[in-house]
């Protein structure tokens, strides 16, 4: 008997792979009702019935039973015996599925992350016009699921290694952040780098700036909750209108791609740091230049780019229009056009972010 090796067509393994992204697609929305309705809240206590469930979360006895089943069968909640009448299971977490769904400190913490790619899928139809008829979908327009998805996806980062791992791999800004030092947090949404920053480093006093007035309102109650509002206060303020200032660090944390006008917004940041002060930005590390076949870094960076920043920054008029994936030399260009001369890769390692100082 002779056998024949048959190779899937380029439609078969497309099909397979699109087909795949749909499963995952499921997964991320059923997560996203699993968050918001707190049923991964109440199972990361233990084993729990439906009626358990019940009484504890704001959902409808039918669409819980399907809920539940779909997470067994996807292998995200686990079931004592699925033979058994529904109203006799018991569900729960399999070992560190409740730290990746519920625990807000850890850095494996993936909900967040979910309510933010939900947040922009909510906006398709806006999205779509955009696309057509040009304009953007605005950070607010996005609302609460994506200021807080942004906010609790990097906060984990913010409070446990921005000040432990990230600035101390750079002895003179370590330094001068231990001395003591003012420091100004621009586009800092919830302000969980301010609030890192200044728990990290008791001698420092940081100021946030934010264009949006419900992100700064939170930052204000985080402050409060963490202890550091002595510390640590907050403007609404555009940050492209910021007049002079006199800050030892400058730093904005994974926004200036954002920003419909980077250079005014960076031209700002030169004019608010002291002669001698740092001016750092973290972004997206992505590679210098445009290739056929990204990495995931790049793919999760575009995908970004298509449903949230680019259109968030083409929202607004004369907008450069930078969208997630600003590579090094669009950044050297902007700071070269603010008044920079060099534009300097700073040795943090991580494997979704750039840090760069600007001088
Ligand atoms: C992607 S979020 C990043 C928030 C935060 N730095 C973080 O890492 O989670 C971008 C933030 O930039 C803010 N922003 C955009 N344009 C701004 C401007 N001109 N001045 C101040 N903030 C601005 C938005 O309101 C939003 O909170």
């Amino acid at each position: 008997m002779t056998t024949r090796a048959v190779t899937p067509s380029g439609a078969e393994v497309l099909a397979e792979r699109i087909f795949s992204s749909i499963l995952g697609t499921m997964d991320v929305w059923s997560i996203y009702l699993g968050d918001r309705l707190g049923l991964y809240e109440v199972l990361a206590e233990g084993g729990q019935t439906e009626d358990e469930l019940l009484e504890r979360c704001p959902i409808q006895p039918r669409y819980l039973r399907e809920w539940l089943e779909q997470q067994v069968t996807t292998g995200i909640v686990h079931v004592d015996d699925p033979a058994f009448d529904a109203i006799d299971r018991t569900y729960w977490l399999p070992d560190g599925h409740a730290e990746v769904l519920t625990d807000r400190n850890s850095l494996n913490y993936l909900a967040p992350f979910v309510q933010l790619v939900t947040a922009s899928g909510i906006q398709l139809p806006r999205l779509l016009n955009a696309y057509t008829n040009g304009g953007g979908v605005g950070w607010a327009d996005f609302g609460d699921d994506m200021r807080r998805g942004q906010a609790n996806m990097n906060r984990p980062w913010f409070l446990s290694e921005l000040g432990s791992t990230w600035f101390p791999s750079v002895p003179d800004l370590h330094a001068r952040l231990t001395a003591g030092a003012r420091v100004a947090d621009i586009g800092c949404g919830e302000g969980w780098s301010s609030i890192g920053l200044a728990l990290a480093y008791p001698n420092v006093a940081v100021e946030g700036y934010d264009i949006d007035e419900p992100s700064v309102e939170a930052a204000r109650r985080h402050a409060v909750g963490h202890g550091v509002a002595d510390r640590v206060t907050f403007h609404e303020a555009d940050v492209g209108a910021v007049e002079m200032a006199s800050f030892d660090v400058v730093a904005a944390f994974e926004c200036l791609h954002d920003m419909p006008h980077p250079v005014d917004v960076l031209t700002s940041m030169k004019r608010m740091v002291k002669p001698d002060g740092h001016v750092v930005i973290m972004d997206e590390r992505v590679a210098d230049q445009f290739g056929a076949l990204g990495d995931d870094v790049e793919r999760v960076m575009y995908g970004f780019s298509l449903f949230i920043c680019l259109p968030d920054g083409l929202n607004h008029a004369h907008s450069a229009g930078t969208g997630t994936v600003m590579r090094k030399p669009t950044l050297e260009r902007y700071a070269r056009q603010a008044g920079f001369e060099t534009v300097e890769v700073l040795p943090i390692e991580n494997d979704l972010w750039r840090f760069y100082r600007l001088r």
